[in-house]
């Protein structure tokens, strides 16, 4: 089995469809070169068939992306296909995403057909598409939640008409990291050509499981490829985020052992571009791209972080693109950090007394003021008061 992970990203697919971060054209395309200097090894540009707008979208990006493989989703039909092969035809590498959905209940009730009406529909439509494009991707959509018998003869099945990848969605974030990981292992185990396709994970956030679905997905199942979005965009509680699964995979790579063609440096660039388009803000405490990712408020923590940052950053700041660490200067904070900021600034005091006389200073003013800034740091030890 290879020891890479596949990153595909899909942003600009799965990511458009939260309410409310639907994308131009040009802003699309602005965030694709973004995806390809982050070096996403897929970019999921859209949905071709779609509507217009989404057919030039994708075909802006596969014109103009050369790093990455540019991909398109299509429902399992003709038309959908040749929309996606259409779009995708000036891509220096393209992947069509197919999918139908294999549970009992989207079967039944949404698209009322009956399951061999299913299982022949992924067949005819993975045949179709394989004439038009090398690389296809299959989907059983809620396959997360398919009756296993019946999602084994799907795949088996797509895998003998030639799909390339095997992509298995949580579609409504209904697993448990355990349990899915199993799942994926289980159907690796049982489909006889299973080695002849990627294994892909995809998986939603809405039990807040979606980045820990896809690890054990990874871990426990033996996929090759995660889907996931920049700041976990997607529908509805959102998608993987990609920041928060590739630094755990780099960071824990003693656990994982997988190797990424990830330039980690242009995560926060990315993440910043996506909110900035979307209107999407990142919390202050999200992992890895959020304000607070890297900021230290505790006086302890600080200490620490001067004397040696491993002993509160598992992480480098820098790693992910944020230009350093952050000590926060507030109540909580202790003389060494308020004596390195002073340096920092090229502020030097006379004498221990004078820094005592300061930091005193710093610690009323702290009181009543949550963060304390560089110009309330030179106000302070310019004020007379401080330095007689
Ligand atoms: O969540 C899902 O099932 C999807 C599929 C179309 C892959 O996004
Ligand atoms: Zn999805």
């Amino acid at each position: 089995m290879s020891d890479k992970l596949i990153i595909f990203d899909t942003t600009l697919r799965d990511g458009e469809q939260s309410p409310g971060a639907s994308m131009t054209r040009d802003e699309k395309l602005r965030i694709a070169r973004q995806l390809e200097r982050l070096k996403v090894d897929v970019i999921e540009a859209g949905f071709a068939a779609s509507s217009n707008g989404d057919f030039e979208a994708v075909k802006s990006i596969a014109d103009a992306i050369k790093d990455s493989t540019v991909c398109s989703l299509a429902r399992a039909n003709d038309r959908d296909i040749s929309r996606a092969a259409e779009a995708l035809r000036g891509a220096s590498r393209a992947r069509i995403h197919t999918f139908i959905a294999t549970s009992a209940l989207h079967m039944e009730k949404k698209l009322r057909m009956t399951p061999e009406q299913v299982l022949e529909q992924a067949r005819q439509s993975v045949r179709f598409a394989r004439n038009l494009c090398a690389d296809i991707e299959f989907s059983p959509e809620d396959g997360y939640r398919s009756d296993v018998d019946f999602l084994c003869r799907v795949l088996e099945a797509v895998i003998d008409e030639g799909a390339t990848t095997l992509n298995i969605p949580d579609t409504v974030g209904y697993a448990i990291p355990e349990l899915y990981g199993n799942f994926i292992r289980t159907l690796r185990e049982r489909i006889p050509n299973s080695d002849k396709a990627i294994w892909s994970v995809h998986c939603h956030n809405d039990l807040g499981m979606a980045v820990a679905n896809s690890l054990a997905g990874v871990k426990i199942g033996g996929a090759r490829q995660v889907e996931c979005t920049i700041n976990g965009l997607g529908e509805r509680a959102g998608n993987c985020s990609l920041e928060e699964v590739v630094m755990a995979v780099k960071t824990r790579r003693d656990y994982f052992n997988l190797d990424l063609g990830i330039d980690t440096s242009q995560i926060v660039p990315a993440s910043r571009m996506v909110a900035q388009t979307t209107g999407f803000v990142v919390q202050p405490n999200k992992a890895v791209v959020g304000a607070n990712a890297f900021a230290h408020a505790s006086g302890i923590h600080q200490d620490g972080v001067l004397k040696a940052r491993d002993t509160y950053e598992i992480m480098r700041a820098e790693d992910v693109g944020w230009s350093a660490n952050k000590i926060v200067l507030g109540k909580l904070s202790g003389r060494n950090a308020f004596k390195q900021r002073l340096q920092d600034l090229g502020v030097e005091l006379e004498s221990e007394s004078e820094l005592n006389a300061a930091f005193v200073k710093f610690k009323d003013l702290a009181d009543r003021k949550s963060e304390i800034f560089d110009e309330d740091i030179i106000a302070l030890v310019g004020d007379e008061s401080v330095s007689a």
